[in-house]
């Protein structure tokens, strides 16, 4: 019997230091053993690339340029046997492939003599590089050298779509601030980037049969302060902001993600959030009343439940079949720029009012047997379809695009919720999860009191426990996940940096790792060794998950206040006096009682006697709106 107990307990204890020990790679690999040895890393080991794939050849010298960041100098050069004295980085492609590894697994080996990189495909290669460079200091002191702490890791996917969405209509990004969107994105083994192209707020693709998509649809009046609260454009005035990616230029942005194994994946909203387009084509509206490209002006009321209403058309007309001889065009130029299998049509949250209400798309639902404006934008999306098809390519569109039935071969890319997801993967269609709930970049992420506020919250914590595959749903049919940064209330790419990171990390967990690989509190100390990488980027992300989480309830009509926060080894301090709190100031130990008045409770954490979370400053009336949600 305690034998027994002996083998369980140490069976234990090798399963739980087969967990933790993943050193600081995110995402966590599939396995990852360490040894006791340790590989030298300085000027003088050599890279042995021993394979004549193109790809790979790239992928070496920017291997090579990566370690040349960080301030090593290394030669490439053959070494027929490393040894401790001889070191090398060795890069090769698998003479008889490792099935389980597939086409972009690796096997990562770090010895005395050599780091040992192989793979299939030269795809693992990059993401074996993207680990390896994981191992090292974000960047060498004055004396270029390292000890590579020696281990042995197997690594693959878990999902083929590993996305991230960045919405370029709602703020333009120029085309290097869109490479290094993608740079980032592919050191955490992104594969996919979903280029959210046009929108009401400006047309973004140039599009050379449709000249006026760009000439109008690129440019708005100049705006300042929220987005969504801002006046419209006056009659004759200039349209400075904007820009738009000439067909050069997006081939040199497919050509940079390509070289980062990401493929780009285009959409072209329709028939909603058109109204760019439509103030370059009026006609191909329902009034066809001239259309502005909107600065960031109201010009919606939303119900909740999903309801809402544009009171400035934003939907192309389906009833017109000028509407798909346009669309013809479009997505005609988009299928022959973009080497992705998927084209993405949008169909999200399409206002059907002026539909309803238009006596040729009365007629048209009638003559067609359509009952209402879902069925109709069912016929709009199966149009849309055959266009894409006989463009080669595949549809794939928002979860709406369900609704009153959905195109045959279409993807559906889930965001209200996993339900769209779960009947589409029940209908035998690829879906895409990408639910507000757990991959809405655009949520603010701290404590609201401190964020730029916007109309929901997503903590990395949540984001951490995103599931691609929920109950109910068949994982053949999951393509991945994917998390999205709308940029509404993102003005520059220093701040899509700071929404988009850390929450990708866990976007990137949940895609890239097994499921039994996930822990949070493991993934935060992983996390703090990528601040420190990030920093050294000069690369804005966001540290909230270092402030204090305050939480509030009322107990026998006291309002009383719990101090927590996710990152351990903290302390918290606190002052309900106004004055500015610091590791002399009150300590938290246990919940206290928020007296009544005009009290402000603020609020930060310290470790090993400095400051760590930003000061958190709360009124007590602000307090009490909280209590119970
Ligand atoms: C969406 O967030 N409207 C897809």
């Amino acid at each position: 019997m305690r034998k027994i107990q002996l083998l369980l307990t140490l069976s234990l204890v090798c399963i739980t230091t087969h967990l933790f020990s993943q050193s600081n790679i995110i995402p966590a690999p599939v396995s990852y053993a360490a040894s006791s040895e340790a590989f030298l890393l300085n000027n003088q080991v050599v890279v042995d690339l021993r394979t004549k794939d193109a790809d790979a050849i790239k992928q070496t010298l920017q291997l090579i340029l990566s370690l040349q960041d960080k301030g090593l100098i290394v030669k490439q050069s053959a070494v027929a046997k490393p040894t401790k004295i001889n070191r090398a980085i060795i890069l090769e492609l698998n003479e008889k492939a490792n099935t389980s590894l597939g086409d972009e697994g690796y096997t990562l080996v770090v010895t005395d003599a050599s780091i040992q990189l192989n793979a299939n495909k030269s795809a693992g290669l990059f993401y074996g590089i993207q680990t390896l460079l994981q191992l090292l200091p974000p960047k060498f002191t004055s004396t270029p050298s390292a000890l590579i702490k020696g281990c042995s890791i197997t690594d693959y996917p878990r999902f083929q779509w590993r996305g991230l969405m960045l919405d370029v209509s709602r703020h333009f990004f120029t085309k290097e601030e869109v490479k290094k969107y993608i740079d980032v994105m592919a050191q955490y083994k992104f594969n996919t980037f979903h280029w959210h192209l046009t929108d009401d707020n400006g047309w973004r693709i140039e599009i050379k049969s449709l000249p006026k998509l760009t000439e109008v649809g690129a440019w708005r009046v100049e705006r300042f302060g929220r987005f969504g609260s801002r006046e419209a454009p006056k009659p004759g005035e200039p349209t400075p902001y904007g820009g738009f990616y000439t067909q050069d230029d997006i081939k040199e942005i497919i050509q940079y993600a390509t070289d980062r194994h990401i493929t780009i994946v285009p959409e072209i909203d329709v028939p909603g959030h058109s109204m760019a387009a439509l103030a370059a084509y009026p006609e191909l509206s329902c009034k066809k009343e001239p259309k502005m490209v909107n600065p960031g002006t109201s010009f919606s009321e939303w119900y909740g439940n999903g309801k809402f209403k544009m009171l400035i058309e934003n939907t192309l007309n389906p009833s017109d079949e000028k509407v798909y001889t346009f669309l013809d065009k479009v997505f005609t130029e988009v299928a022959a720029l973009f080497p992705s299998t998927y084209i993405h049509v949008g169909g999200d949250e399409a206002y059907h009012g002026y539909w309803e209400e238009d006596p040729n798309c009365k007629a048209f639902m009638k003559k067609n047997n359509l009952k209402d404006g879902h069925e109709l934008q069912s016929y709009f999306m199966k149009r849309v379809e055959k266009i894409i098809t006989k463009n080669g390519k595949k549809m794939i569109g928002w979860d709406e695009i369900l609704e009153g039935g959905l195109a045959p071969g279409a993807a559906v890319m889930s965001w209200r919720g996993m339900k769209g997801g779960i009947e589409a993967a029940k209908m035998g269609h690829n879906v895409v999860m990408s639910p507000t709930t757990f991959a809405y970049l655009d949520y603010t992420q701290g404590d609201p009191s401190i964020e730029n506020p916007i109309y929901s919250s997503l903590s990395l914590r949540k984001a951490y426990e995103f599931e691609p595959v929920p109950e109910g749903a068949d994982p053949k049919y999951i393509l991945g996940g994917q998390a999205n940064l709308w940029t509404e209330q993102v003005p520059t790419l220093r701040y899509a940096f700071y929404m988009t990171y850390p929450r990708a990390l866990a976007t990137a967990e949940s895609v890239w790792s097994g499921k039994d690989k996930k822990d949070y509190d493991n993934f935060l100390t992983r996390l703090e060794n990528h601040f420190n990488r990030f920093d050294v980027l000069e690369v804005n992300i966001s540290k909230a998950v270092y402030d204090p989480i305050v939480s509030v309830k009322m107990e026998n009509e006291k309002l009383m206040c719990n101090l927590s926060c996710d990152i351990k080894d903290v302390e918290i301090y606190y002052t309900l006096d106004n004055t500015f709190p610091d590791a002399y100031t009150t300590k938290f130990t246990k919940d206290f009682e928020i007296p009544n008045g005009d009290v402000t409770l603020k609020v930060i954490s310290y470790r090993n006697g400095e400051p760590l979370g930003r000061m958190l400053s709360i009124k007590r009336v602000e307090l009490v709106k909280r209590v119970g949600k």
